[in-house]
């Protein structure tokens, strides 16, 4: 991710004041820590993420940010905003003529006011459920590319600079199914219409890391075999997939993927050459109280660490952050508590979880800690020497 504040503090000047720390206590003994791994040290959730180089993220709705307290933790603990639905085609482009890009507008000035990035999602959300039905009507191939193409180029080219992410497509496969959704896009382009919207999005911004999204292949099963088969063949074609996001939609003991699963689909895909990120995560439980919530820490803990103990594993966003605010209360109804602040945005056991999560990430960032350091450094002494010759 080459957006500023998500790279590694190593290659910026506050790593360069760490190694020089480093080399004045010229001793194995005094290695320095990141202030945020010291004990005691109460760093937000942002602080530590930002520190490791990996997204801590959040999906956000534009009319809550007038809710002080919703607006200052959004900005507190997270560096990078999902808009939760409105970049999704029915609400950003709903009639062919027709985009409304206020509501995502206010979210991309909110991040822009608190230096944050933002994941872009979605430039095409497969269920036919979700594709509006002025394009489900299109008439034939050519004008359905057409749209596509208006689609894709308008919306990414707006918010390039803002979103170093798009979830080109989201849920290619039916729920519950290892087949492709069965829409017009499928009827009329086949199944390269996948590739076709990757290509289109690279050339609207070629900066952009471009992601195919999906739901319950959180770990091995006949649905991550699709899905694997789907990306590797995208892959082998030379398609400009830089990443898979894992939706991470969690509901305790019902669907619960362990982390063990987890960690052996991320080195699958990281073995295909790509990153990945959790998107969309949150942990549904069947009842509320203290026994419920350090249930779901553990959750948290298990499957965020599975996540962020590997390299390809590029951060992590809560499908909401505060359980005032959350789609499960009008999915399963209330009560499910699924995210890591309560509804009076306190945190919670999950909270800490990953935070805990986070630190470790951080802790295992080479140029911050540990020997790498001091081979960087070494390193970084015989190249100056060698440029003064
Ligand atoms: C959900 C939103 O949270 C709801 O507000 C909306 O009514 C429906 O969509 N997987 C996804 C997200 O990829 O886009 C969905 O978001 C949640 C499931």
């Amino acid at each position: 991710m080459d957006h500023q504040h998500l790279a590694p503090i190593g290659r910026t000047a506050a790593g360069a004041l760490l190694a020089i720390g480093f080399l004045a206590a010229g001793s194995a003994d005094a290695l320095p820590l990141h202030p945020c791994l010291e004990a005691g040290a109460s760093c937000s959730l942002r602080e530590i993420a930002t520190a490791a180089g990996v997204r801590i993220g959040a999906a956000a709705q534009p009319a809550n940010l007038s809710e002080p307290l919703y607006a200052e933790t959004l900005a507190r603990e997270f560096n990078s905003i999902t808009a939760e639905n409105q970049m999704k085609w029915p609400e950003i482009h709903p009639a062919e003529a027709n985009y409304d890009f206020a509501p995502a507008d206010a979210l991309v000035a909110f991040a822009q006011a608190n230096d944050m990035t933002m994941r872009g999602h979605t430039l095409l959300w497969a269920n036919p459920l979700r594709i509006p039905a002025w394009v489900s009507a299109a008439p034939d191939a050519e004008t359905l590319r057409a749209w596509l193409e208006n689609h894709i180029e308008t919306v990414v080219t707006r918010y390039a600079g803002t979103v170093d992410s798009w979830d080109v497509i989201n849920e290619p496969l039916q729920n519950f199914s290892s087949d492709l959704y069965d829409n017009v896009f499928l009827d009329l382009l086949g199944e390269d219409y996948i590739a076709e919207a990757f290509h289109i999005a690279h050339a609207a911004d070629p900066t952009a890391e471009l992601f195919l999204n999906e739901v319950l292949v959180e770990e091995p099963n006949a649905r991550f075999d699709a899905f694997y088969d789907l990306v590797a063949g995208l892959v082998a074609d030379g398609v400009p997939i830089h990443g898979v996001g894992l939706q991470g939609h969690i509901v305790a003991g019902i669907i619960q993927p362990g982390g063990i699963g987890l960690r052996e689909v991320i080195e699958a895909f990281a073995d295909l050459g790509l990153v990945v990120e959790i998107t969309e995560f949150d942990v549904t439980m069947s009842a509320n109280g203290p026994a419920a919530l350090e249930i779901q820490a553990g959750i948290y803990a298990e499957l965020l660490s599975a996540c962020l103990d590997l390299a390809a594993c590029r951060g992590i966003t809560f499908w909401g952050f505060t359980d005032a605010h959350t789609w499960i209360n009008g999915t399963f109804g209330p009560g499910r508590v699924p995210l890591p602040f309560d509804e009076e945005y306190l945190p919670k056991p999950a909270y800490d979880a990953a935070r805990q999560a986070l630190l470790g990430r951080l802790a295992a960032v080479p140029e911050l800690n540990g020997l790498a350091l001091a081979a960087m450094i070494a390193f970084a002494v015989a190249a100056g020497a060698r440029r003064r010759r």
